[in-house]
């Protein structure tokens, strides 16, 4: 029997993608940017083994069995046995899949990303495969393929029709801007109504918006956005990320049926970083959003006593409201 653990980490994009040209290879319409969370609080661990006794391939989440007829999974499976270096023995033997988040899946928190990112790893591992793999981890969950890399990593859309160049680079690596901290502040842990995958779907469909956003205005923000990194200039860094938060969200609403996915709760936490920032004159902190209620903090760790002050006298943690601060990790540095 063979057998390989990797971990990967989360990814919380600053630039985010939301819209496919191509459903099936999942090829995007914009370029986005990430960081990579440190691994060693919010990751996915997963197991592969391939063995000549095992009957059927299998896989189980967080202890769970799930069924393997999941066509992302089967795309990820088959890029890995396209580029698999395989002794004909092995050619037949079936996998078993073991995977664990330590943090709520689908409630935003871009579990399939650290997921599938992880499950590519650790088949290329398995079967030897060498060379860049964000293409393969892409196949899984698109976002995925940020997860392969630490630190700040750039999705390129790529303009080949087969996809062969929509990869995942790194910008910089994780101890590249030591003093950047990540906040996420779990509003909601349950799992979202409407998938990433059909609301951007939608979204592709009918909002206007989104055509707009894709054609003129991410690609002057990605290449603003990669500067503001390499300079470590957290005030423009700040309002891009944002501004293309809020833009995506629009973009959701100008969806038809539109899909909203911030709550009441969101919305404080979006005034009060509103209000802050006033107070202070400058840009101290930026929010973001995914598919989900639950927002991240971008911060330096110079201001995260004030801000973990502010958020506990809005939100007190013995407060049973349905903010739920505390059952994930605070205070996150970007990690390899
Ligand atoms: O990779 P998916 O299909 O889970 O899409 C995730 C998209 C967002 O998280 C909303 C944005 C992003 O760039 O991560």
């Amino acid at each position: 029997m063979n057998i390989v653990t990797c971990v990967a980490p989360v990814n919380i994009a600053v630039i985010k993608y939301w819209g496919k040209r191509d459903e099936k290879l999942i090829l995007p319409i914009n370029d986005s940017i990430s960081a990579s969370l440190d691994t060693k609080q919010l990751c996915a661990k997963t197991t592969v083994m391939a063995s000549c006794n095992f009957k059927t391939d299998r896989i189980w989440l967080n202890g769970r069995e799930e069924s393997m007829d999941n066509p992302r999974l089967q795309n990820c499976l088959q890029q890995i046995k396209k580029r698999a270096q395989l002794s004909l023995e092995m050619k037949n033997w079936h996998i078993h899949i073991c995977s664990v988040n330590n943090f709520p899946t689908a409630a935003g928190l871009a579990s399939s990303a650290a997921g599938y990112a992880c499950l590519a790893s650790a088949l290329a591992k398995l079967y030897n495969i060498k060379g860049d793999i964000s293409d393969i981890a892409r196949s899984g969950s698109g976002s995925a393929c940020r997860s392969v890399y630490g630190g700040f990593v750039r999705w390129y859309m790529g303009s080949d029709p087969q996809g062969t160049d929509s990869i995942a680079k790194e910008i910089v690596p994780s101890n590249y801007w030591p003093e950047m901290r990540i906040l996420i502040l779990v509003v909601n842990d349950s799992k979202k109504k409407v998938s990433s995958a059909i609301g951007m779907k939608n979204s592709v469909e009918t909002s206007e918006l989104l055509k707009y956003r894709a054609n003129k205005c991410v690609p002057e923000r990605v290449e603003l956005m990669q500067q503001a990194i390499i300079d470590r200039n957290f005030d423009k860094f700040a309002e891009l990320t944002i501004k293309d938060s809020n833009q995506m969200h629009a973009v959701c609403l100008d969806t038809y049926p539109p899909c909203s996915y911030l709550t009441d709760v969101t919305h404080s936490i979006i005034d009060i970083v509103h209000a802050y920032n006033d107070a202070v004159n400058c840009l101290k902190v930026a929010y973001t959003n995914d598919a989900g209620p639950n927002t991240v903090l971008y911060l330096l760790e110079k201001d995260v006593p004030s801000v973990l002050g502010i958020i506990d006298y809005y939100f007190p943690q013995n407060d049973n409201s349905n903010y739920i601060r505390g059952n994930a990790p605070e205070i996150i540095k970007p990690s390899a």
